[in-house]
């Protein structure tokens, strides 16, 4: 088993939106040195793309054939002297680069539409256990521990109230120069539980296995410290 993937030692870290989960699972990554899997952006490449070319959110087997053929590129890519982090992930999708545009909440709400296929779910599944690289794999998204990793050695799932993850987003948005409605960012992340705790493949919920962290009133770096503490006494 030495040489297995499945010996690369791997943490899922789970949640709704807004939980929190991106900005604590970059930095965990980086503590460990280990990679990084963000799998709401293939689900968020699979959306951006598909509408790009022309496709139909309600045409399943076209989403579904599209996802098999994804043409995406994780890069790393040196940053200038000075940068705030070293490295930074470019994202080429059909050769081309992909900046905020899959961020918006637009590209989020289609994402979550076709996370809802199965035969999407289906296609995406080995590109996504293909990051399990050593020296170790820290993996972001909904299923991470229950379905894409379920015998992944550590396994977290993040959760907040709703409210506080509208807050939140709010907050990104407004210190992004982007205008925001907290009411209608409340109504879109009920809708996106509901919609990915509801469906039939892969729902949101935590693994029998995992460690529930409510960050309601935690702060980042005390996240990241029990996220740390919990990997320290396992790993
Ligand atoms: O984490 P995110 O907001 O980038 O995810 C975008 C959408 O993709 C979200 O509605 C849930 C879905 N998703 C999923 O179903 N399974 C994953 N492993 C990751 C994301």
């Amino acid at each position: 088993m030495q040489n297995s993937p499945d010996s690369v030692p791997v943490l899922t870290v789970d949640g709704p939106s807004g939980s929190g989960k991106g900005t604590i699972v970059q930095r965990v990554a980086q503590k460990l040195g280990w990679h990084m899997l963000d799998s709401g952006a293939l689900y968020r490449l699979v959306a951006f793309g598909a509408l790009k070319n022309g496709l139909s959110l309600q045409d399943e087997a076209a989403i579904a054939d599209y996802a098999v053929h994804l043409d995406v590129e994780f890069r790393l890519q040196d940053m200038p002297a000075g940068a705030p982090n070293p490295q930074e992930l470019q994202i080429m999708l059909e050769g081309k680069p992909v900046g905020p545009e899959l961020r918006t909440e637009e590209t989020g709400n289609a994402a979550s539409i076709v996370a809802a296929m199965p035969e999407v779910r289906e296609a995406l599944l080995q590109r996504q256990r293909d990051f399990r690289q050593p020296p170790g794999l820290v993996a972001d998204g909904r299923d991470m521990g229950t379905t894409v990793f379920p015998d992944a050695q550590v396994k977290v799932f993040l959760t907040a109230s709703a409210e506080e993850r509208a807050r939140r987003r709010y907050k990104q948005l407004i210190d992004k120069g982007i205008s925001a409605n907290l009411a209608a960012l409340l109504r879109d992340i009920n809708e996106r539980d509901e919609r990915d705790s509801q469906r039939s493949v892969s729902p949101l919920k935590p693994a029998a296995d995992a460690v529930i962290i409510d960050t309601s009133d935690l702060s980042i770096d005390q996240v990241v410290e029990q996220v740390l503490a919990i990997c320290k006494d396992r790993f």
